[in-house]
């Protein structure tokens, strides 16, 4: 296994060479990362030169619609999953919005869906709502000291009324990394589909989403390095059995079935930038040449690789301090490199403090409150989360650990 070339990866990400953001090392990764060069030379590309309706005739029309056909192509392609099983919509928490109406038709009464109290909001509140509908909700509850699912608890909550189980792939304060297959193993031996948030593990690494075997996998690209689109995996087996929430007309195209907005046609087509810089990875640390979703799998393994060394010290540092909550685990391995920290005070005012150190992190609750708050965190005094990616170098951890001893 290659290490991650991290000078080369940094040079494909103007925001490094911003004289403005020099001496400013980004720890609000989670929250959106910073867009690639190839995805911001594409957005440009479009605006200037295929700003126009597209999928018709004319040349600049016929390139527009060809680049938004290219994004899905590819992006399906390393996801391990059909072109027309991948969709884009506003977001993610638009997106979810969207399927909980789907499955409101198409649920009886008594039925029931599973959602945790490890997600983010995005993946909690829209599905249960449906208990307005007659849907039964039922939680699948974290450990409150751990903040850890554990997969036997589902097995208890299961039976032959459900239909749904959500959870997350990693949630956005926690981090720890739930073990999806092995989840949607005993959803799916239990009859139910499952819908899994991944985004907050998305940014680390794309996944192989067939290998790993959710009905649904979501993410939002504005924190995989690309345009703001929260981008939707629904197999198809599901997606052609749900009712269609887009036009009527367009209800034979799987795409378009769960994505009533209009289509951000530049996002779109910038999105194939996302497969643009995984292929620039590859080739920069001489990985596979074949299967994109082999290439995809290389560049995971070498993001996170290079995030799990960068991580463990991280962790160290704060595990044991006085005054600090250490929020999920103290294993890099086990997590991604999302670190919240319950303090003493106002987590707001400590990322306030942060600034004068050139770190720029964030402090809040992060639209997790349903986390915090079983774990004991008042989310009104919130967590300081930091959350880096592969394009964090040392120099900027060792900058963090510095801040970090002095104001906490
Ligand atoms: C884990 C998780 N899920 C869902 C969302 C919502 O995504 P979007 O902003 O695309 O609606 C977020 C946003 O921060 C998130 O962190």
């Amino acid at each position: 296994m290659s290490t991650l070339d991290i000078n080369f990866v940094r040079s494909q990400f103007p925001a490094f060479s911003e004289p403005s953001l020099q001496g400013q090392a980004f720890f609000e990764n989670a929250g959106g990362s910073y867009t690639c060069k190839p995805v911001l030379d594409r957005l440009t590309r479009y605006y200037n030169q295929r700003k126009v309706q597209p999928y018709a005739p004319y040349e600049a029309s016929r390139l527009a619609g060809e680049e938004m056909d290219e994004a899905r192509a590819r992006m399906a392609a390393i996801l391990g999953v059909e072109t027309d099983e991948l969709s884009f919509g506003p977001s993610t928490t638009q997106n979810t919005y969207v399927l909980a109406q789907a499955f409101r038709q198409w649920m009886q009464p008594g039925e029931a869906i599973i959602v945790t109290n490890q997600d983010h909001e995005a993946n909690s509140g829209p599905w249960r709502r449906l208990a307005d509908e007659g849907i039964e909700i039922r939680e699948w509850q974290i450990d409150p000291e751990t903040g850890s699912l554990n997969p036997m608890d589902l097995e208890n909550l299961l039976d032959e009324n459900v239909r749904l189980v959500c959870f997350p792939h990693c949630s956005n304060v926690i981090g720890e990394i739930n073990p999806v297959t092995e989840i949607t193993a005993i959803a799916h031996a239990a009859g139910a589909f499952v819908c899994v948030d991944g985004v907050s593990y998305a940014p680390h690494g794309f996944p192989n989403v067939g290998d790993l075997g959710p009905d649904i996998y979501l993410f939002s690209a504005y924190k995989t390095y690309g345009p703001h689109q929260g981008c939707m995996v629904i197999r198809r087996t599901l997606g052609e059995m749900l009712p269609n929430q887009g036009h009527y007309f367009n209800g034979d195209l799987l795409y378009q079935r769960f994505t009533p907005a209009g289509p951000d046609h530049a996002q779109i087509a910038a999105s194939a930038g996302m497969a643009d810089y995984i292929d620039l990875l590859c080739d920069q640390h001489s990985g596979p040449t074949g299967e994109a979703a082999e290439r995809g799998s290389f560049a995971h393994d070498l993001m996170r690789s290079h995030e799990v060394a960068l991580l463990q010290p991280v962790l160290d540092a704060v595990k044991d301090r006085n005054a600090v909550r250490l929020i999920g685990t103290s294993d890099a391995s086990r997590r991604a490199p999302t670190v919240a920290l319950a303090l003493n005070r106002n987590a707001e005012a400590v990322a306030a403090d942060l600034t004068g150190y050139g770190i720029m992190a964030g402090g809040g609750d992060f639209y997790a409150v349903r986390p915090l708050t079983a774990m004991g965190v008042d989310p009104d005094q919130g967590v300081l989360r930091v959350s880096f990616t592969h394009y964090t170098s040392q120099q900027e951890i060792d900058q963090l650990l510095n801040a970090l001893d002095d104001v906490l």
